[in-house]
Formats: C-alpha cells, sequence, structure tokens
C-alpha cells in the first residue's frame, strides 16, 4: 500500500492579511491556522505532517516545536513549494503527498478522508468547490465533464476559457511524489506573476498521459481560504456557530449563544451552563454542572463540576475545583489551583498558588508562588510579597489559618496551621502553629482638641 503524508504550504507573507504575523499564525477562535489543520489532520496523518515554512518561519517553529518543516528561503510560488519539498518526503519513504494550502484551516478529517478515498486511484487529485462567484480562486477548467486544468484568476481569459462555471481550486490535492518529481521542474513563471504555480501541474499531467480528477466537494466552505481579515472572520464565524449548535444539540446549556466563542479544542460536557458573552480557549475543560456567567474568558483551564465562575473572571491556565466560586471580576493565572469547594472573590488575583479545600481569599488580595491549606481565611487586601526584585520566593499557609486584612506576607515565609495573623501585619518572619501575630505599629491615642468650627471651614475653603 502507498504510504501517504501531508504537506501543508505555509511559506507566504499573507500580504492582504497587512500583519506582520506570518497568515499560518492567524488565529481563529484562538488557535492559529497551522494549528487548526494540524489538530485536525492528525487524528489521519499521526506524525507525517509536514509544513514548507518561508516567511516568519522563526515564529512558525516557536509555536510549532514538533512540527517537521521544510524551509523555503525564496517564495517562488506554490510549485516551487513543493518541488522544494519533495526530496524530504521520498527520503523519509512516502510514495503519495496531501497537500494543503495553509490557509485553509477548516480542512476535517472527515472531508480529507471522503477526498482520499474518491481520489485512490488517481495519479493527481484537486479538491473543488462550486461558488456563486468564483472571486480571486483558481478556476476548474472541464471538458466534457473532466478536468483539463487551473487557471489563476488572474490569468483567465473568458475568450480563451468561456464563462467561469464558478467551480473553484480549494487548494487541497493529492498526487504521486514520482508524478509530481518528473512534472514539477517543467513548470515555467507565470507571465503575470513571476510565481510557480503548483496548479499548473493538472495541464501538464493530462499531457503526460496521467490520471487526473477533480473532485467536486459541493459548496463546503470549510474548504476556502484566507487571504484577508474580512475571510478571516468569515470563516471564524462559521466555524464558531458550528462548534456551539454542536455543544447545544449535546445538551450544553448555552445562553446568548451567539455571543459565545469556544475553541474547537475545548471541551464543555453535557450540562454544563454557560452564558454570553464568554470566551473560552484552548484546551480548555468544563465539566457537567459547572457554571461559567457572562463576560468571562478562559484559557486553558479546567473547572470541575459544579463550580461557578461569575461574571467579568479571567482565567488561564488555572484548575477550578468542585463547587467553588469564582469571581466576579477575578484573576486566576497560570498555575492557580482551587480545591473543592474554595472561593476567590472580587479582585483577587492567584499565580502558582494552591488554594486548599474550603479555603477563602474573597476580596481585594494577590497570592503568588503560595501554598495555602483547608479552610484558611485569607483577609481582604492580603498579598503575598513574592518578588524581590530578582527571584521569586514561596509562602506557605497552613490549614485553618486565619490571615487578617491588609497583612503584607514578605516571602519566603510560613505560617502555621490554626494561626492567627493581626490586621494590618508585615509578616517578615514565620509564624509557628496556632500562635498569633501581630506585626504593626502599637495604636497610640492622644488628646486633641478639635479646633473652632469658622476656623475649620476657613482652612477647608482655602
Ligand atoms: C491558491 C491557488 C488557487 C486556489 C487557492 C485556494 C496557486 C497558484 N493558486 O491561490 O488556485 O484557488 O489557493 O485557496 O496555488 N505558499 C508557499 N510558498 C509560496 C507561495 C505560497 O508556501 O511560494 C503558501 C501560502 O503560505 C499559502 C498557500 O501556499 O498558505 C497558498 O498561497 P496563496 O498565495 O494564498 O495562493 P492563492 O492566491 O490563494
Ligand atoms: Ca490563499
Amino acid at each position: 500500500m502507498e504510504k501517504c503524508c501531508v504537506l501543508i504550504l505555509a511559506a507566504g507573507k499573507g500580504t492582504r492579511m497587512h500583519s506582520a504575523k506570518p497568515k499560518v499564525l492567524q488565529e481563529l477562535l484562538g488557535e492559529p491556522m497551522l494549528g487548526l489543520l494540524v489538530h485536525n489532520l492528525a487524528p489521519l496523518f499521526g506524525e507525517a505532517i509536514y509544513a514548507v515554512c518561508g516567511h516568519g518561519r522563526e515564529k512558525i517553529a516557536k509555536a510549532f516545536p514538533n512540527l517537521k518543516t521544510i524551509v523555503q528561503a525564496e517564495q517562488l510560488g506554490t510549485g516551487h513549494a513543493v518541488q522544494l519539498a519533495l526530496p524530504t518526503l521520498r527520503e523519509a519513504g512516502y510514495s503519495r503527498v496531501l497537500i494543503l494550502n495553509g490557509d485553509t484551516p477548516l480542512v476535517t478529517a472527515d472531508v480529507v478522508s471522503s477526498f482520499l478515498a474518491q481520489a485512490k486511484d488517481a495519479d493527481l487529485a484537486v479538491a473543488t468547490v462550486q461558488l456563486k462567484d468564483p472571486g480571486a480562486y483558481g478556476r476548474i477548467v472541464r471538458e466534457a465533464g473532466a478536468i483539463k486544468a487551473i487557471v489563476e484568476a488572474k490569468d483567465y481569459s473568458v475568450a480563451q476559457y468561456g464563462e467561469p462555471s464558478g467551480e473553484i481550486n480549494a487548494g487541497v490535492y493529492v498526487c504521486s511524489i514520482d508524478v509530481a518529481h518528473t512534472l514539477l521542474p517543467q513548470v515555467t513563471p507565470s507571465i503575470k506573476s513571476g510565481e510557480y504555480y503548483f496548479t499548473d501541474i493538472v495541464a501538464l499531467a493530462l499531457k503526460a498521459g496521467k490520471k487526473v480528477v477533480g473532485i467536486n466537494c459541493g459548496r463546503d466552505e470549510r474548504l476556502l481560504g484566507i487571504n484577508s481579515p474580512k475571510e478571516l472572520v468569515h470563516l471564524e464565524e462559521c466555524l464558531r456557530a458550528e462548534i456551539v449548535e454542536r455543544f447545544l444539540n449535546q445538551g450544553v446549556l448555552l445562553h446568548a449563544k451567539e455571543l459565545i466563542r469556544i475553541s474547537p479544542l475545548a471541551q464543555i460536557a453535557p450540562g454544563a451552563e454557560i452564558t454570553g458573552p464568554c470566551e473560552i480557549y484552548g484546551a480548555s475543560v468544563v465539566e457537567s454542572g459547572a457554571k461559567i456567567m457572562s463576560h468571562c474568558v478562559l484559557q486553558d483551564s479546567l473547572v470541575h463540576a459544579g463550580a461557578e465562575i461569575r461574571s467579568f473572571s479571567h482565567l488561564q491556565g488555572a484548575e477550578v475545583g468542585e463547587g467553588c466560586l469564582v469571581g466576579p471580576f477575578a484573576r486566576l493565572r497560570p498555575g492557580a489551583v482551587l480545591e473543592q469547594d474554595a472561593h476567590v472573590g472580587n479582585f483577587v488575583e492567584l499565580k502558582k498558588t494552591h488554594l486548599g479545600a474550603g479555603s477563602k481569599a474573597n476580596h481585594l488580595t494577590y497570592l503568588g508562588d503560595a501554598v495555602i491549606g483547608e479552610r484558611t481565611n485569607i483577609g481582604a487586601g492580603t498579598i503575598t510579597c513574592n518578588y524581590d526584585g530578582k527571584y521569586k520566593h514561596p509562602t506557605i499557609i497552613g490549614s485553618e489559618a486565619f490571615i487578617g486584612s491588609n497583612t503584607a506576607l514578605v516571602a519566603p515565609v510560613k505560617v502555621g496551621e490554626g494561626a492567627l495573623i493581626g490586621a494590618g501585619s508585615t509578616i517578615t518572619r514565620d509564624v509557628p502553629a496556632e500562635q498569633l501575630a501581630v506585626a504593626r505599629a502599637r495604636q497610640k491615642n492622644y488628646d486633641h482638641k478639635p479646633l473652632p468650627k469658622e476656623t475649620t471651614q476657613e482652612t477647608q475653603n482655602s
């Protein structure tokens, strides 16, 4: 059986995006286009996925350190990109290659499976889509139903090819590596753009007596490319609506569904409840019975059953245990872990901090690099001073401790189990278990004679 791999063409600049970012790193629902393609194709091809990178390749390598890449230093066109990659694919033992444009991120495993099944006996197959207006896409030219050529929009002449049928090239192809290897050197640069077009291979393959098929995939929008912000937003909206509909059908309660954005990588269990507007990105997981209220943003976070995330909370790389209450206006940064029934209230920020079961930090607090035991109360305005300007230091607080309001814990520092800290303390030394620590200036009361009323007013007015 022929061994098939994937080649993603991702070297282009994406001039029409007007961005310094390489186009394939532009995001849909928080995921870069290239990541979406790899995510969709990995179930079929595993590790056998290669990408041709050129413009901004360092940024791509940084974002996808495990992706196999082939460098196209100068972007001379899609034909040049494929030709350059073939020796690597051959050496790796592949005889067939599925080629996809990197700016077609919604191609799914289903679409690809069906395309490959129909293309089984062909030396070269092209996926096509039927559009009302073929726009800037390469046009499919057929004769008596059989594909004859792909002609780029710029080069299309009605006199030569007739009125365009609306059938366009989706930029998804499968071909024999040997056939491509023989034919691509025969491609000549386009007179209009100077680029080597991969699409010229269709006419060349037919001339060489090869079997070429154009597989019409109907009006499937998932096969459209992204070249401009407008196209990106359009396809992103198609994907968003599809994801939301899928979760609704599975039994997730999504209020104001038009305003909910969920990453294709996220998992939301039936029985979870989300109120829009709301954004759930990355590999976030929301379990059954969890509730996410409006204006929250979750990124790569895990919310366990029965937890409630109240409005305007921001979670990134955080884990919220069963029955926890978070927010409104809470910020959980990477490494924030809340055990069962913990509470984090308004204007509280946690970073790399473990808050034990039943513990509470309800108001105006920063906890960083801290480990806090169970049923401990962190008073309003508590701050872990974890950074000395150069290094970060830990704060350890035992179970059933009580940290009075407006306490500064100067790390590294430990507060033992059941300890009590007086409000307004600046704690610089460890507090043993069950001790009361008060570290603030003792209050002194002085005699104070109020000024006569008129003088007070004059002073205030001056
Ligand atoms: C291409 C097709 C067109 C098709 C459309 C579908 C060609 C010549 N045209 O046009 O028929 O209808 O896609 O979306 O192929 N790239 C490289 N190296 C290069 C040039 C491009 O890797 O030297 C990559 C780009 O990063 C992009 C992909 O190839 O991901 C397609 O290039 P793009 O310039 O977007 O081609 P289109 O004009 O959209
Ligand atoms: Ca394109």
